[in-house]
């Protein structure tokens, strides 16, 4: 679908979209449709139950005498708290109202908190993400089910400014995108292997890809992620990829992704009833792939790294075992009490090998960790844990920014004790309580004094029933986060 801005004009074809505020309040646009309709517009919120709530939608057959089909009302809500985050709502609720027409046209005639350039690139934004479909397995598609919409025209006052911002919306949407086809992809097409060759294509937007494949990471000495990889045929990779948009010299931004490209559980095998969700146990490596694609298609004066531990969790004659003991690059040693807490040991070199090799200025990993994160905050909040108050309160703060919400909890030394082991440094599991931060206390055993966050993203990578900017599936979550994180607190 494509977004086009224009000059506000009332619309004389397809489908009219007016924005209606809290109070069934018409814009200066909408008041001359409705003069013009002879009332149409009033007398059909007369008639219902819309009066401008925001994301509902009122759809009225357009009168004769005019070739517009439909004219549908959009609640704004009110005006005082109308934002860029509410704008893609409203963006992806008109989207559904809208996606059967061929052409549609919405007239963004009120302002909010945000310029109204501002408001007409969000509400497109939002319409495309939730535009997003995967269809590329399917041979046959009801017709009907076929979202018909080629072009959402925006009108707004100031159509050259909306475009400006929608260059630097429609950079992000192409990384939430890239992510969530990395994520929906099944686990018999992407592998570690695979993972990396789709990776590579963002050379082409200027991000140096390269990626080290196992006999490099033996000679590093990364014990605790090949250990996870040995039950499977597909060989582990360490994926690195630099956007160098700002100063020379200065030290990067290191973003970490969980890259389990399929989860069995290994030995320690997960029951077969919904395993097959384990494909998504890449998500944090599909949103670190996302963000720099974000990060270079919109040209961010800013040094970032992403690294990405990918790997497969399978069961096998040459599988690890529980109660084998792994030597990390840290050179910690590790016992392997359960298999299926692979993510950590896959993290615990990835992070080691970030802050040797890049002295990053802050440090963030991404992980579809533990379950218990979802028994905590379920779809609603990431969980965020943090060596560094400051570094936590920026992400908290850029999620509230852009609705990807993230909820801190606590770390301790009492959470750290029960990864004693009675043979080696560690165990790679914790009691049977606090599970998402036992998990969060392994990983910082690898944290040096730079700032880190790790945050648990396990319950908002994958949504079933969908959420306000996805129709269900992989939501991309992280990537507008992260973007917002970095524009906000380290470009000039
Ligand atoms: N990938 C899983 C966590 C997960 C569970 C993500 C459900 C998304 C949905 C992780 O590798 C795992 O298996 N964690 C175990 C840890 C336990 C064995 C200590 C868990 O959470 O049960
Ligand atoms: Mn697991
Ligand atoms: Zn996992």
């Amino acid at each position: 679908m494509n977004i086009s801005f224009s000059k506000i004009a009332l619309p004389s074809q397809g489908v009219a979209v007016v924005g209606v505020a809290e109070g069934g309040k018409l814009g200066p646009a909408g008041t001359k449709l409705d003069k013009q309709t002879r009332g149409t517009l009033s007398r059909a919120m007369k008639g219902s139950e819309f009066t401008g709530k925001r994301e509902r939608t009122l759809s009225i057959v357009a009168p004769a005498g005019t070739k517009l089909t439909r004219i549908i009302l959009v609640g704004l809500g009110s005006l005082k708290t109308l934002d860029a985050v509410a704008a893609e709502r409203i963006g992806a609720v008109l989207y559904d109202a809208v996606s059967k027409d061929t052409a549609a046209t919405v007239v963004v005639d009120q302002t909010g908190s945000v310029t109204s350039s501002e408001l007409a690139a969000h509400v497109g934004g939002g319409a495309v993400l939730k535009s997003y479909r995967f269809t590329k397995y399917r041979t046959k598609e009801d017709k009907d089910a076929k979202p018909k919409l080629k072009t959402l025209t925006v009108q707004c006052d100031a159509p050259g400014d909306a475009k400006k911002h929608y260059a630097a919306v429609s950079a992000v949407v192409d990384g939430v995108f890239f992510t969530r086809d990395l994520v929906t992809e099944p686990p018999n097409i992407i592998y570690p292997e695979s993972f990396v060759a789709r990776a590579k294509e963002l050379s082409k937007d200027g991000i140096k890809v390269e990626a080290l494949g196992e006999a490099a990471m033996k000679k590093l000495g990364m014990g605790a992620l090949l250990g996870v990889g040995l039950g499977s045929e597909r060989e582990s990779q360490l994926l690195v990829m630099r956007w160098d948009g700002g100063k020379k010299n200065e030290a990067p931004v290191a973003i970490i992704g969980k890259g389990v490209c399929f989860d069995s559980g290994g030995i320690s095998l997960k029951p077969g009833a919904g395993m097959w969700d384990m494909k998504w146990d890449m998500g944090g490596a599909g949103t670190v792939v996302g963000l720099m694609r974000a990060l270079a298609r919109r040209k961010a004066p800013v040094n970032v790294v992403g690294l990405c531990g990918l790997v497969e969790n399978m069961p096998d004659g040459r599988a690890q075992r529980p109660g084998d003991v792994v030597t990390s690059m840290s050179g910690q040693t590790i016992e392997v009490l359960n298999t299926d807490a692979e993510g950590r040991l896959v993290l615990a070199d990835v992070l080691w090998y970030a802050q040797q090799k890049f002295k990053p200025k802050a440090m963030v990993d991404l992980a579809t960790l533990t379950g218990a994160i979802i028994a905590a905050l379920s779809d609603q909040y990431a969980g965020i844990f943090s060596n560094n108050d400051e570094l936590s309160n920026k992400l908290i703060a850029a999620g509230q920014a852009v609705s990807e919400r993230l909820w801190r909890l606590p770390m301790g030394d009492e959470y750290d004790r029960d990864l004693k082991s009675p043979i080696a440094d560690m165990k790679n599991i914790g009691g049977p309580r606090a599970g998402a931060i036992t998990a969060a206390q392994f990983l910082q055993r690898f944290v040096k004094d730079v700032p880190w966050a790790h945050l648990d993203i396990a319950g908002v990578v994958w949504n079933d029933k969908g959420t306000p900017l996805a129709a269900g599936g992989s939501t991309g979550w992280g990537v507008r986060l992260l973007n917002r994180f970095i524009t906000d607190n380290y470009e000039g």
